[in-house]
């Protein structure tokens, strides 16, 4: 016992020693090239207090280091949070393609830049540096030659794919913005989104492949842009060798591009054009379309990539997430593509051919960065170690997770089983709206500790802060609010599409002088960050943003339906699954089982099948205030079965309708068939 007990203090004690040598031998210019001329500046922890107080510095060297400019800023940032206006580096002028592609093409050609993991496990496809600015010039060409200017706006809806890849960069190539919708979307929420954004050009497969079923996606585009009288040309690319009708308005996308330059001349941008528009929930009913621009845009996804990873030139890296997300979109392709790495693009899914997939790939890609999402994990975990043991992934050096929190199950399993519990699990907290990581593990000293489940430490330049009820600065630790960001960054979100009001109300108003995010948070005693959830109206399902508004629009248009009220409930696979309560019109007349099979397929229909209730519960009424506000608190205390937390009830217009509500949440889990707190594991 003596004896453990003094090895183990001398090892302390080693440790400690041997960690301030590698404190003092820190190389801040190796770390960050940039920094060394940044005054006063010899550890991480003074960096990061640079890159606040002098955030101008800060971000005008980084700017100048790390992007390749056609002429040069004049001013880092003019910006004011109160009045949503944001402007980062303006004077100057960049193409993004050229960024992600022809200075790497100069150094390193035949570098691979993209890994696209096709659906067939096994059947990889590289794609290096050369062949994808080759890709993207023809492309870039064809765009021109078939009308697309500077300025407009071209949907994609196609699978992660290079020629998904191709579309985006040749947009940013000519000056177009595009808009990426996730190929899961159904026909009409995809007319929404190209309607909303005025494409007149749409680009997409003859089919897709997920999971060995083949999607009709050319057919979904069809019957989209039957309702977008804006779009005048569909570019199909052939993902199967099976043929689709063909209307005037659709061009073969290889067979054109064949016949193009490979040459494109790339459009000299503004720091601030458009680069992306990119739809997302929020709580109202209609998605939003947020506006990312060029070069800030672009900084803050290569810098998040390079730094909370810790990606090296050389580096795997697999990031899982579809390209029609922001996750996409930031670190499966310009974050990787901006730093000159190489990228995998996964068509699959995390269970086919089966649960092995995800680390059979990554020893087959050797892959150095995972990166996805904690409802994988979840589902994963629960098919046993032997499918991760079966692979050598000895190959990982860091692991993250996006989009929801993990659970401390989930982030056990991903450090001890996937990384052998040898690679940083790094928890990175973003959004759409903010364009990259905000709050990582890392960057920080290598044995900084991680806390399971944390998302921890503020990157370069990011300041949260918690509030309280009236906006005031809760400056303590040990304590919670509503999560805000104090200072902007260059790749936050300008603004909505065609709706900048909406933009200032959601973000800029509720706490004056700060973004808000929507989310909540804890700040622990040691000052690390811990996000507890959304605080408005918007639900995370399998990591997927939904306005639970969105969804009883969709049901409240069921002529038998006279009103609904859609909340989230904790799922252990998908983090939170969809349940609705719906009031019916009187003498229906239908079976209610049929009624909710009916609602079920009208919420596919109209949104994705992710978004689909898995429970509906038909009511006589809903808990409503004196006033008429619908009570969601009470609705979910019911469906948590928390019925000593319903609270006060006094306010409720009728308060017996909480009991008629609560017997029939307890009939619907009586049937086995119906229970919410059953596990799907699918
Ligand atoms: C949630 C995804 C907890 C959060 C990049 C946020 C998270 C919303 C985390 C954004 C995390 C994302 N821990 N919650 N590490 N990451 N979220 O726009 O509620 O699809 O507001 O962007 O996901 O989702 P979005």
């Amino acid at each position: 016992m003596w004896l453990r007990c003094t090895s183990k203090c001398v090892f302390a004690s080693l440790s400690r020693s041997y960690n301030n040598v590698l404190s003092r031998s820190f190389n801040i210019a190796a770390f960050m090239p940039e920094a060394a001329g940044f005054e006063g500046v010899s550890d991480r922890a003074a960096l990061q207090e640079f890159s606040l107080s002098n955030s101008d510095h800060f971000w005008a060297a980084v700017a100048r280091h790390r992007l390749t400019w056609i002429s040069p800023f004049h001013t880092v940032q003019d910006c004011d949070l109160s009045r949503g206006r944001i402007k980062w580096f303006e004077g100057g002028k960049l193409n993004v393609s050229v960024n992600c592609l022809d200075r790497h093409v100069h150094t390193c050609p035949e570098k691979v830049a993209l890994i696209w993991e096709r659906d067939e496990p096994g059947s990889e496809v590289k794609v290096t540096y050369r062949s994808l600015l080759d890709m993207t010039c023809r492309l870039g060409n064809l765009l021109r030659r078939r009308g697309v200017k500077k300025g407009d706006c071209v949907t994609i809806y196609m699978p992660p794919c290079p020629l998904a890849v191709a579309s985006m960069l040749a947009c940013a190539r000519i000056g177009a913005a595009h808009n990426v919708v996730f190929a899961g979307f159904s026909a009409e929420a995809l007319a929404e989104r190209i309607r909303d954004a005025q494409s007149s050009t749409v680009i997409t497969v003859n089919q897709g492949v997920r999971g060995g079923r083949v999607i009709e996606l050319k057919k979904t585009v069809d019957t989209a842009v039957e309702g977008c009288p804006s779009v005048k040309q569909v570019f199909v690319a052939m993902r199967t060798e099976n043929p689709v009708v063909m209307t005037d308005r659709d061009v073969s996308m290889e067979e054109e591009m064949k016949l193009e330059d490979a040459v494109c001349e790339p459009a000299a941008m503004d720091s601030e054009d458009v680069l992306f528009l990119l739809y997302t929930s929020g709580s109202t009913g209609k998605p939003k379309g947020l506006v990312h621009t060029q070069a800030g845009y672009l900084l803050y996804a290569l810098l998040t990539h390079r730094y909370v990873f810790s990606y090296h030139d050389g580096d795997v890296f697999g990031c899982v997430a579809d390209i029609g997300w922001i996750t996409g979109h930031s670190y499966s392709v310009y974050g990787p593509l901006a730093n000159g790495g190489t990228t995998v693009l996964f068509e699959s899914t995390p269970v086919y051919p089966n649960p092995g997939r995800y680390w059979e790939m990554v020893q087959r890609l050797r892959i150095n960065q995972f990166y996805g999402a904690p409802t994988a994990i979840r589902l994963l975990l629960k098919y046993g170690d032997h499918w991760v043991h079966k692979y050598d992934c000895s190959t990982l050096k860091t692991l993250g997770s996006v989009g929801e929190p993990i659970n401390t199950e989930a982030w056990e399993w991903y450090h001890r089983v996937v990384g052998d519990g040898r690679c940083p699990v790094v928890d990175t907290w973003w959004q759409t709206e903010t364009g990259g990581i905000c709050i990582a593990p890392r960057p920080s000293d290598p044995d900084a500790e991680i806390v399971p489940g944390m998302a921890m430490r503020p990157f370069f330049g990011m300041k949260p802060v918690l509030v309280d009820g009236e906006g005031k600065l809760l400056t303590s630790n040990n304590t919670s609010g509503p999560l805000c960001l104090a200072q902007p960054w260059p790749g936050m979100a300008r603004t909505i599409h065609n709706n900048h009001q909406r933009f200032i109300e959601t973000y800029c108003q509720p706490y004056p002088g700060y973004f808000f995010t929507g989310d909540g948070a804890h700040r622990s005693e040691e000052g690390y960050y811990q996000i507890t959830g959304r605080l408005d109206d918007v639900i995370n399902v399998s990591g997927h943003r939904l306005g639970t508004a969105e969804i009883e629009d969709v049901v409240n248009h069921c002529p038998a339906v006279a009103e609904s009220a859609v909340i989230g409930y904790s799922h252990d696979v998908k983090g939170q699954a969809v349940y609705a309560f719906v009031v019916l019109k009187k003498e229906v007349g239908v079976p209610e089982e049929d009624l909710s099979q009916l609602l079920k397929d009208m919420v596919s229909k109209s949104i994705a099948k992710y978004a689909c209730p898995d429970q509906i519960q038909f009511v006589q009424r809903l808990p409503k205030t004196r006033s008429g506000k619908i009570m969601r608190r009470v609705l979910r205390k019911v469906v948590e079965q928390d019925l000593g937390g319903l609270g006060d009830l006094s306010t409720l217009d009728d308060p017996a309708a909480v009991q008629e509500i609560v017997q029939g949440h307890q009939d619907l889990c009586s049937g086995e068939r119906h229970s919410p707190l059953k596990v799907h594991a699918s």
